[in-house]
């Protein structure tokens, strides 16, 4: 069998062997493990090069599962897991004394969510574990939206990648833990902030730019092209400043004329912004495979998902 396929019981039985797979989600592709294998959580960190302190989302069948995760569940957790589960919402809550330190990073938090993709669905019940999974990429790279992506990552070491084609959200879930009661975003993903606002008020925002153990979520490296990479409103004054380069361009809705461009990536030309999300990520991968000099990627409107674009689009132009 080619490590890219559909079967579910190969992956099923791989898992059951403490193999780690490579799994669709709606959001990115996962790598992932039964969470209480300590020999799979350990090969998803070490295949990942990740720091042990940074802990891995827990991905359940349903939220009638989360009682097993997770203690202390604040009221408008339950609120949120019922409006947007399955979907790109992850919860940072108190753990459930079983789940390993391993998964957790030592924290007494996890995080865990009900992923809305029917191959994703389908493999969790007909296993009797959570599965653990980061996105399938090595530290600091752009993470994968089709299962090509995670096999050119990790093609020669992964036993399997399961296929569910390309995802259909496209950049990671939106991260929300708690204080005291009240939500607090943590990373800016797949569902708004203002959807999310909108069923349980304003929210707090604790998102990361570095390094900082004590709140893991986010580090300033993440999602970078190989490529250097530039973040302007204006893309055609930038432009003027790189003569004779081979460049590459991420617009949003309209291209620009310039023989300079190498390849163009215009990621919604009706200026839709969960389009663009959702292309985002292959839009970078193509642009870094090309041998550009640079890659100019223009800002998005600084509201709804143009928000979570625009926070992946600085980590991409930091280095
Ligand atoms: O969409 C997604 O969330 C994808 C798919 C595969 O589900 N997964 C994903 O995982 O993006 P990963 O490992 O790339 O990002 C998980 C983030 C990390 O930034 C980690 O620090 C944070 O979740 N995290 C995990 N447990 C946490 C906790 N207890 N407290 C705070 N942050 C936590
Ligand atoms: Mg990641």
């Amino acid at each position: 069998m080619s490590l890219i396929n559909n079967s579910i019981q190969n992956a099923v039985s791989l898992l059951n062997q403490e193999q780690i797979i490579g799994i669709p989600t709606e959001t990115v592709y996962g790598l992932a493990g039964n969470i209480y294998s300590s020999k799979a959580i350990r090969s998803i960190f070490a295949l990942k090069q990740r720091p042990f302190f940074n802990p891995l989302i827990v991905h359940i069948k349903s939220a009638n599962d989360l009682s097993e995760i997770a203690r202390e569940i604040p009221e408008k957790a339950l609120i949120l897991a019922a409006v947007f589960w399955p979907g790109p919402l992850t919860l940072v809550l108190k753990k459930q004394i079983a789940i390993p330190d391993l998964v957790t990073g030592g924290k007494d938090t996890v995080a865990v969510r009900v992923p809305n993709h029917p191959v994703a669905l389908a493999l969790l019940n007909q296993l009797a574990y959570p599965l653990a999974a980061p996105s399938a990429n090595p530290f600091g790279c752009i993470s994968p939206t089709t299962a090509a992506h995670v096999a050119d990552y990790f093609g020669e070491v992964l036993p399997m990648v399961l296929n569910g084609g390309a995802c259909q959200r496209g950049i990671e879930s939106t991260i929300v833990g708690f204080e005291n009661g009240e939500p607090v975003v943590y990373r800016l993903g797949s569902i708004a902030v203002e959807d999310i606002e909108a069923i349980v008020g304003p929210v707090k925002m604790i998102t990361h730019d570095d390094i900082a153990p004590a709140a893991p979520g986010m580090f300033s490296k993440h999602y970078a092209p190989l490529t250097a990479t530039f973040l302007t409103a204006d893309v055609e004054k930038k432009l003027t400043t790189f003569p004779d380069q081979k460049i590459g361009v991420l617009v949003f809705q309209k291209g620009i004329d310039d023989p300079k461009i190498v390849q163009q990536e215009i990621l919604s030309s009706t200026g839709n912004l969960a389009e663009a999300a959702s292309q985002l990520y292959a839009a970078l991968h193509r642009l870094d495979k090309c041998h550009l000099d640079c890659i100019i990627a223009e800002r998005f409107p600084d509201v709804g998902l143009g928000k979570t674009i625009n926070d992946r689009l600085k980590r991409a132009t930091q280095k």
